[in-house]
């Protein structure tokens, strides 16, 4: 079963947009296996987001994820890391789909409200630096 990091960032908790947005994982019909809420770290978020250092949109970025509280989560499923990433919508708000988390809700590429992971290696990654394993739970069922 496949598993990915979702993490609604501080513009999306502070508009109260967490339980729509989990909602719509949930109506999708992926499975939450674990949450919370959580201030991120300059050293976390350093980790988190490694592969940008040195981009433009780097600083902000780092200065943004630690501005306040965000809420990571760990779901899974098939397919979970494309599901959530089409649930998503792309991350320039303007080329988001219509219905897609971003569209409805985001205007700006700095202010997108939630990160998903990309690839499966990267959502190893970020479970790992994110959760301990034993803060998500085991259960399996059908969906
Ligand atoms: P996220 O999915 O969290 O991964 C990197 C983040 O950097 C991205 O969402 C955006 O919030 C932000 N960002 C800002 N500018 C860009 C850009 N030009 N390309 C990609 N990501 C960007």
């Amino acid at each position: 079963m496949e598993q990915t990091f979702l993490m609604v960032k501080p513009d999306g908790v502070q508009r109260s947009l967490v339980g729509e947005i989990v909602s719509r994982f949930e109506k999708k019909g992926l499975q939450l296996v674990g949450a919370k809420l959580m201030m991120v770290s300059k050293e976390l978020a350093e980790r988190h987001y490694a592969e940008h250092k040195g981009k433009p949109f780097y600083e902000p970025l780092i200065e943004f994820i630690t501005s306040g509280p965000v809420f990571a989560m760990v779901w899974q499923g098939d397919q979970v890391i494309a599901l959530a990433r089409s649930v998503i919508g792309k991350t320039n708000a303007v080329e988001a789909a219509p219905g897609t988390i971003r569209a409805d809700f985001a205007v700006h590429t700095n202010f997108n409200l939630i990160h998903g992971s990309d690839s499966v290696e990267s959502a190893q990654r970020e479970i790992g630096i994110f959760f301990d394993p034993a803060e998500m739970v085991p259960y399996e069922h059908t969906i």
